[in-house]
Order: C-alpha cells, then sequence, then structure tokens
C-alpha cells in the first residue's frame, strides 16, 4: 500500500484526484494541505482523510511516499522541490510550471534525487485513447495522415457578477489566460494525445491566435504540428467559444484520418466509430479522461520503479514548450495580415534539444462504460478488426 499526500485541495483534487485515488485498493489517500486550511479540513472529512495538515512542514514530513500537487500552475515549481527535498515521488496536474527554466530544474532536481516524477496527462488513460492506440496499432484506417484535434468551449462562461453587481472576468478566467491561455492549459492534454498515439515527435509547428477577449494570449487558437513520420496534427482549442452565450454548447472532437478510412470521437454526441474499406464500426464510448486509469499506471510506476504508460515530466516538458511557443508565436504576430505570417520559426532541432479546466464535466469522470449502441442501418460488424494492407506495401512509391 503506497501512502498518498496531496497538496492543493480545490475543484480537480475534489472531482478528479481524490475519488480516483479512492478506487485504487493499492493506493491510500494519507494527507492534505491547502493553504487556505479550511478547503483542506472539508476534502478531508468528504473523503474520510486520515491528515489535514495546516502548516507545509508537516504535511511534507509525514509518512506518504508521494506528493500528488493540484495547486495552480505557478505553484508547481515551489511544490516539486519542496517534495524533492522531502524524497517524495510526484504526480504533478498540468502545466508543469510557467517557464521552460523551471521546468528543467524541476526535472534535474527529482532525477537528482533518484525520485520518480509524472505529469497528469489523463486523457491517454481513457478507453477510448487505449482504443484509438490500439487502431492504430492495427492499421485500422491505413497510414495516418492527419489528426484533427478539437475542444472549444467557454470554460464555465466569460463573467461573474461582482458586490457592486458589475459583471467581472471570473478568478478562473482571468488566471488561466495570465497562465498562458487555452493551448497552454487544456491543448497540452491534444498535444500529449498526438504524440503518444502517434508514436512520434513533432518536428516542426506552426500557431495562429484569434483575439475575442482582451488578453495578451489569444483565447482561441490553432496549432498544426508536423511529426516525424510525416503525419500531420491540427489542434483548435477556445476559451471563448460560446463564453458570453445565455445557452453554451462546446465542440469536443477527434478526428484520425488516415489512406483507409477515419477514426472519429465526439465527445458531446457520446460517439466513437471507425469507417474503413470493411464498413463502420461503432465502438464503445468512453469519457474523454480517467483519473482512475492513470492512478492504475501510477501505483505500478510507483511499486516496480518502472514508468510504464505514465507520461513523464519530459513528455511535461516538450508538451508545455510547443504550446508556450505556438502562444508566443501567435501572440507575436497578432497585428500582421495573414498574408505576412510567417510560418514558424521552430525547426526539429529546437524540438528535440530539450534537457525539458476547464470544466471538469464531472458527468465525464471515470463514468461506467456505456453499452455499444448500434444504429439501424449502420449495423456494427461482427468479425474482429484485420489490419488493412497498404496498396504501397512492399512498393515504392512513385
Ligand atoms: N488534468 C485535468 O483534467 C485538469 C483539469 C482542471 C485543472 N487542472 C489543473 O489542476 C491544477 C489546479 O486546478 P483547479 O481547477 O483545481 O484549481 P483550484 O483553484 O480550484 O484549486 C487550487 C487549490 O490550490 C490551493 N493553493 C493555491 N496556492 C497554494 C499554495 N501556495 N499552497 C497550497 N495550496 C495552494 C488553493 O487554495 C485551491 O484550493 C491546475 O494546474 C490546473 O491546470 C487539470
Amino acid at each position: 500500500m503506497k501512502k498518498i499526500g496531496l497538496i492543493g485541495c480545490g475543484m480537480i483534487a475534489e472531482k478528479g484526484h481524490l475519488p480516483a485515488i479512492k478506487q485504487v485498493p493499492e493506493l491510500q489517500i494519507y494527507a492534505l494541505y491547502d493553504h487556505n486550511f479550511e478547503s483542506a479540513v472539508k476534502l478531508q472529512q468528504h473523503f474520510s482523510v486520515p491528515h489535514a495538515y495546516k502548516t507545509e512542514e508537516e504535511f511534507f514530513s509525514s509518512d506518504i511516499d508521494a506528493v500528488v500537487i493540484c495547486t495552480p500552475a505557478p505553484v508547481h515549481y515551489k511544490n516539486v522541490l519542496d517534495s524533492a527535498k522531502a524524497q517524495k515521488h510526484v504526480l504533478c496536474e498540468k502545466p508543469l510550471a510557467m517557464t521552460e527554466k523551471e521546468m528543467l530544474e524541476m526535472e534535474k532536481v527529482m532525477n537528482d534525487a533518484g525520485l520518480q516524477f509524472y505529469i497528469g496527462f489523463n486523457y491517454r488513460f481513457s478507453q477510448s485513447s487505449i482504443d484509438i492506440q490500439r487502431l492504430l496499432r492495427e492499421q485500422a484506417i491505413g497510414e495516418v495522415r492527419l489528426l484533427r484535434l478539437i475542444y472549444n468551449w467557454h470554460l464555465h462562461g466569460k463573467w461573474e457578477v461582482n458586490k457592486d453587481g458589475e459583471r467581472v472576468d471570473t478568478p478562473l478566467r482571468s488566471g488561466r489566460m495570465d497562465e498562458g491561455g487555452p493551448l497552454v492549459d487544456c491543448g497540452v492534454h491534444q498535444i500529449d494525445l498526438a504524440r503518444w498515439w502517434l508514436k512520434s515527435e513533432v518536428e516542426w509547428q506552426h500557431g495562429i491566435g484569434v483575439w475575442l477577449d482582451t488578453y495578451e494570449a489569444p483565447d482561441h487558437v490553432y496549432l498544426h504540428m508536423g511529426h516525424g513520420c510525416g503525419a500531420h496534427t491540427k489542434v483548435e482549442v477556445s476559451f471563448s467559444y460560446n463564453a458570453t452565450s445565455r445557452d453554451p454548447r462546446t465542440h469536443f472532437l477527434y478526428e484520425l484520418i488516415g489512406t483507409d478510412g477515419v477514426i472519429r470521437y465526439n465527445r458531446e454526441e457520446h460517439s466513437f466509430e471507425l469507417r474503413n474499406s470493411h464498413g463502420t464500426q461503432y465502438l464503445p464510448w468512453n469519457p474523454e479522461k480517467s483519473f482512475v486509469g492513470m492512478y492504475r499506471e501510477f501505483v505500478n510506476a510507483l511499486a516496480t520503479g518502472k514508468t510504464g504508460d505514465m507520461p513523464t515530466a519530459r513528455d511535461g516538458i516538450i508538451v508545455s514548450r510547443i504550446a508556450r511557443t505556438a502562444t508566443e508565436e501567435a501572440i507575436r504576430n497578432r497585428d500582421k495580415p495573414s498574408s505576412k505570417n510567417p510560418s514558424s520559426q521552430l525547426t526539429a532541432a529546437d524540438v528535440h534539444v530539450l534537457s525539458d479546466p476547464e470544466e471538469i464535466p464531472i458527468d465525464y469522470i471515470d463514468l461506467p462504460m456505456k453499452p455499444l449502441e448500434i444504429h439501424e442501418g449502420h449495423p456494427s460488424f461482427s468479425s474482429p478488426l484485420q489490419p488493412i494492407k497498404s496498396k504501397r506495401d512492399g512498393k515504392k512509391s512513385s
């Protein structure tokens, strides 16, 4: 049994991490700390946690094996350095830190202390993500050429009403926008998935921003990435999509396009399908993230010392760098007419020389699997999926 301490008792601790830790028998949630002690006590009572501490010193000197960091991004650097000093393994929420220098230092300090250091890219552990990875391995859509990964949402709306009756931006919005905006905060999950699914590094990239809001960072971002394997990924992510609408809607979509078909996952429609030359297969839909899956892998990593599928700090550093570079590129080119908007200055060498809430829709967290839905007129084919041979197999391309 590994004892877990959690620092930062806010939204994601309550809705994502703590319920998941409680579902993994080899883990015990043992200690909590928040600089607002009342928040720690509230979650201590709700999740029956043995200890909630008033000071960081008491928390770090308690009998815990690992620290889960759920504080805001600017606090992660200090939390990780304190964990290393106290000889505790770390699972840190994304984004890892505010600058690359900090992230590299965090990684080095943890490595030097001989400790494991992971980042909470929990989208990898959704059963649908795992199914996509298997389908790509089986070449179910031939050679993958393009991923379209879209997450456009409202970040719980733009405004709240202050005590003077004025409409002001929510603290969540101003905080997340000041930390880098939607690509740095949410889009990092999509960037991680693209690298993870394709097993191929990003060799070049181009970021474009759209400003509906008034922050320095763009609130609607396009990122185009070129992978070493030749595939492209387009990420589109927004915090301002329907942010002022009375009845907001959200788009959350994955489309993986290959030489023989398309895999399409739509969170809002709860649909997940594969269309290729064999026909159409309707796959069981699952929520886009799994904290429970992440903790099952985390406990394996702690027990064996082997990373397995856990996203490492290095993954976090590479992904954050891509997201921040694209956001900075968008800001730099904000006032240029699009015809003069240069393509990225980031080259393969830059990427490889690294030594570095969104709303959690509650309904989407680790829900039990939905039964397979077969729609009339679109029968799911029953034979197991066969790998599809490329026409060019064994032949030189012309
Ligand atoms: N992986 C995901 O799906 C996902 C989703 C949402 C948020 N997040 C990430 O989780 C982190 C936390 O987000 P949240 O929405 O829960 O934020 P939140 O503001 O709801 O909670 C943060 C908590 O940290 C506490 N805190 C702040 N500074 C502290 C300090 N110096 N020491 C101790 N406690 C401190 C606050 O009191 C608060 O309780 C962020 O990095 C965010 O990007 C991840």
